[in-house]
C-alpha cells in the first residue's frame, strides 16, 4: 500500500516500511504543505505520516476518505481533531516513549544555561563586550538544592526529576490532573495544587500536553504567583505561555529567567524580543531531535503504519475508541 509521509524521515522508518511490503512517497518541500495540498496527496495513498503542523481537522478527514491509518512523528497530537478521528473512524497513531530522555535532556539543558544566562553570556562575548572582569557582575544562580516543579508528571516529567534529583539534590514538587503514585514513591516528588507549585518552585517545567485546560495557563497572573527568582521552562507546546505576559514577567523582575524550546508561533521571528533578553535562553523546538531518538520516533511510526494497514491495532494510538466504535 501507500503512504505520504510529509516531511523526509530517518531511514530507519522508510525501511520498516519498504520491509513489510509498502510504497511511501516523501514530501520534500522546504514550505509547510498548504491543506489542499495535503487533501490531494492523501486521496492517492492508504496512509498518512505526518511530520509537521498540517492541522489534521474535520475537513481534513472529511477530504481524506481513501485513508486507512495515520500516524504522526511526535509523541504531542494537538494537531488533531480527535472527535473528528472518531467520526471518519480513522486511527491515528503517536510516537510517545522513546523521546523521554532526548527531551527531558532539552529542558535540563536550558534549565541550567538560564540558571548561568548562558546566551545572554555568549552574546555578550559576540558583541565585543566581554569586558573588565567584575566579581559582583554576570552572577547565575546554583540550583543545588533547590525546588523543582513539575507541570505535567508523565514520563518526560519523571525523567527531568530523575535527571534534577541525581545532578543537584533537587526538591520534587509536581501537578497533575491525576496523582502519579510511582513518580511519589520512586523519586520521592510530592503532588501540590497548581498555586502550590507556582509559589514553592525555584523552577518550573512545563510538560504536559496542550489543550483547552492548558492553553495559556502561564499568564500574568501565573507568573505573578512564582517567586521573583523563579526559573520558567517550556520544552513542550508553546502556546502554554502567553508571551507577551512572559515578556513583561522577564522585564519586570516578576520572575528571574526562561528557557524555551516550544514558542507560539512557531518559527519565532527573529525580532522577537526574547532573544535579546538576559536570562532568556530560546531554542528552535529540538527537544528530540537527536539522532538515535528520531530513528526510533521514525520506527515507532512505521510500526503504527504498518499494523493499521494490516487491520491490526495501532500500537500507539491516541484515540483508541475507534476500536472500539467496531
Ligand atoms: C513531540 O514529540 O511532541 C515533540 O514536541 C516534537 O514535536
Amino acid at each position: 500500500m501507500k503512504v505520504y509521509i510529509t516531511r523526509v524521515i530517518p531511514e530507519a522508518g522508510l525501511r520498516c516500511l519498504r520491509d513489510a511490503g509498502h510504497d511511501y512517497t516523501l514530501y520534500e518541500g522546504n514550505t509547510e504543505l498548504r491543506a489542499e495540498a495535503l487533501q490531494e496527496a492523501c486521496s492517492a495513498h492508504d496512509a498518512l505520516i505526518s511530520a509537521g503542523p498540517n492541522k489534521l481537522n474535520e475537513a481534513f478527514f472529511a477530504a481524506s476518505k481513501n485513508l486507512k491509518a495515520i500516524t504522526l512523528l511526535s509523541a504531542g497530537f494537538d494537531n488533531v481533531d480527535i472527535a473528528a478521528a472518531n467520526r471518519h473512524r480513522v486511527p491515528v497513531g503517536h510516537t510517545p516513549g522513546v523521546l523521554n530522555q532526548a527531551t527531558a535532556n532539552t529542558a535540563f539543558l536550558l534549565m541550567l544555561a538560564v540558571s548561568r544566562n548562558a546566551f545572554g553570556n555568549y552574546r555578550r562575548i559576540l558583541e565585543g563586550d566581554w569586558g573588565f572582569f567584575r566579581p559582583t557582575a554576570n552572577l547565575g544562580q546554583e540550583l543545588q538544592g533547590k525546588t523543582l516543579g513539575i507541570f505535567g508528571m508523565g514520563r518526560i516529567g519523571s525523567e527531568l526529576g530523575r535527571l534534577c534529583k541525581g545532578a543537584f539534590g533537587m526538591n520534587l514538587i509536581y501537578h497533575n490532573r491525576r496523582r502519579n503514585p510511582e513518580a511519589e514513591t520512586g523519586l520521592g516528588a510530592r503532588y501540590v495544587s497548581f498555586d502550590e507549585l507556582l509559589a514553592q518552585s525555584d523552577v518550573v517545567s512545563l510538560h504536559a500536553n496542550l489543550s483547552d485546560e492548558t492553553r495559556g495557563l502561564f499568564n500574568a497572573a501565573a507568573f505573578r504567583k512564582m517567586k521573583s527568582r523563579a526559573i520558567f521552562i517550556n520544552t513542550a507546546r508553546g502556546a502554554m505561555h502567553v508571551e507577551q505576559d512572559l515578556v513583561d514577567a522577564l522585564e519586570d523582575g516578576v520572575i528571574w529567567g526562561a528557557g524555551l524550546d516550544v514558542t507560539n508561533p512557531e518559527p519565532m521571528h527573529p525580532d522577537n524580543p526574547l532573544l535579546k533578553m538576559n536570562r532568556v535562553c530560546v531554542l528552535p523546538h529540538i527537544g528530540s531531535a537527536t539522532a538515535e531518538t528520531r530513528d526510533a520516533m521514525a520506527v515507532r511510526a512505521a510500526e503504527n503504519i504498518i499494523a493499521g494497514l494490516s487491520g491490526r491495532r495501532i500500537p500507539f494510538v491516541i484515540n483508541p475508541e475507534v476500536y472500539a466504535a467496531e
